[in-house]
């Protein structure tokens, strides 16, 4: 009986003698005519395949002969050491079965971005994004773990929601019966009312922004991992933030440093990403743009521009802390010590990525809160709900939410946020 290997397995302990079968797609091939090199990849990895006419039936050789690039193929032989083939070995075929063919594929070597986005239920095949998918799905585990060991349960809130978390620009309406619903836009109103049983919380549920603006970091809908902590104040959640993010990406860089590598990032300047990350007010973040000749006074909002400039140069993540209260949203709680901000934090990756955590106290007191939704224009009566979590024993609590594809696409030094989510869904497209 021969097993099924993995290439990655074979590549790093190759069996001497003993037959091994691969099963995998064709990544390239050439032949020449009694010959065919073919390179195969799996899950985890690539090698190279010689099949030599002669060396197996002919009918299969034939089926080497014509197994086009992303073919799904079974390839049963022995691991020789070759040091011209990736990996130092190759595998030299006795069986080959040509499983699912392939007409010609219509990704090659120099693509415009539309035609593999068009594509993009193939081209996810590619290394690069293969990579991506591993890195994610390293950052996911590492934060899931660190969740678990402090004491954070995990929850499933709505995506049909009636409440505007995030303000009115971007929602996405929808008819839902006969009354109006939106799409969530972050899990948070859910969270803080979850705490009041379990008391520390987490959701990663998709959120859903109706953005106009095409960016590089912004997705019409994204992945959001959202935290939420009772008996907890603006300054324990920022130590909250900078364990959890330096946890997902040591995770990411223990195991995904091959992958890192192949997208570009230096894992070396990754592991630098451990607590305590700096914290600057906005206003000091105001003075810092001022001195670099920025256009921008107190009380502006930071846009991408401007949270570029003051991460350019850094190697860690920066906390902005007490944004203008009007720049925020309703729930966020205004800072005694000075009451023109609010208790909050915005965390901003470094070299130039920008947002990837917003954060904040929330307001706990019921008729500042109603005087912040009054002030907004936003209708009471779907948010009564949420204002008697203020009236049945509440108490100090705060939370935030990560952009999971904002995080990879810094993690993974990618130039959009695009290519940091398989189907990615922007202004321009929904489709693949
Ligand atoms: O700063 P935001 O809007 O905060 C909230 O939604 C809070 N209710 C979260 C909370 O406290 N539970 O969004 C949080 C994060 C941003 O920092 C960013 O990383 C990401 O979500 N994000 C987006 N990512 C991709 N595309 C978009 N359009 C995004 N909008 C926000
Ligand atoms: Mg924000």
């Amino acid at each position: 009986m021969v097993g099924i290997s993995h290439i990655k397995d074979l590549l790093e302990d190759p069996p001497a003698d003993a037959e091994v079968e691969v099963r995998g797609w064709v990544y390239r091939t050439r032949s020449s005519g009694k010959i065919v090199f073919a390179v195969i990849r799996d899950s985890t990895g690539i090698v190279q395949v010689t099949i030599k006419k002669g060396l197996l039936p002919d009918p299969e050789f034939e089926q080497a002969l014509n197994a086009s690039i992303e073919s799904s193929v079974v390839v049963r032989g022995t691991m020789h050491r070759d040091e011209r083939a990736p990996g130092g070995q190759e595998l030299r075929a006795k069986g080959f079965y040509l499983l699912g063919p392939a007409p010609p594929f219509p990704i090659t070597e120099y693509q415009s971005e539309e035609l593999l986005l068009d594509n993009r239920h193939l081209w996810i095949r590619s290394r690069e994004q293969t990579a991506v998918m591993k890195v994610k799905a390293s950052l996911l585990k590492g934060a899931r773990d660190w969740l678990d060991e402090n004491g954070f349960f995990e929850v499933t809130p709505p995506i049909f929601t009636q409440n505007a978390c995030e303000g009115g620009v971007t929602l996405f309406k929808l008819k839902y019966f006969d009354k109006e619903a939106y799409l969530s836009q972050s899990a948070q109103m859910y969270l803080e009312a979850l705490i009041f049983s379990l008391e520390r919380v987490y959701a990663l549920t998709p959120s859903f922004r109706a953005e106009k603006s095409r960016t590089t970091r912004h997705l019409t809908e994204f992945w959001h991992l959202e935290l939420e902590e009772a008996w907890m104040d603006n300054v324990g959640n920022m130590k909250i933030q900078e364990e959890l993010v330096s946890a997902m990406v040591q995770r990411s860089i223990g195991e995904r440093k091959e992958e890192l590598a192949l997208l570009g990032r230096d894992v070396e300047q990754l592991r630098s990403i451990v607590p305590p990350f700096p914290r600057v007010t906005y206003s000091q973040m105001i003075q810092r743009l001022q001195d670099k000749g920025l256009d921008i006074s107190w009380g502006c909002d930071l846009g991408a521009a401007e949270e570029r400039a003051v991460t350019e140069q850094e190697t860690i993540p920066t906390f902005v802390t007490n944004f203008p209260k009007e720049c925020k949203a309703f729930y966020m709680k205004q800072d005694p010590d000075d009451p023109r901000t609010a208790k909050c934090a915005d965390l901003l990756a470094p070299e130039g990525y920008g947002e990837i955590i917003g954060g904040s106290e929330r307001e706990t007191d019921l008729n500042i809160l109603l005087a912040r939704l009054e002030e907004q224009g936003v209708p009471l009566e779907t948010y009564q709900w949420y204002l008697d979590l203020r009236r049945y024993g509440s108490v100090p609590h705060s939370g935030f939410g990560l952009g999971v594809e904002r995080v990879l696409r810094w993690v993974c030094k990618l130039e959009h946020i695009r290519d940091a989510v398989p189907f990615p869904r922007t202004v321009a497209r929904a489709y693949p």
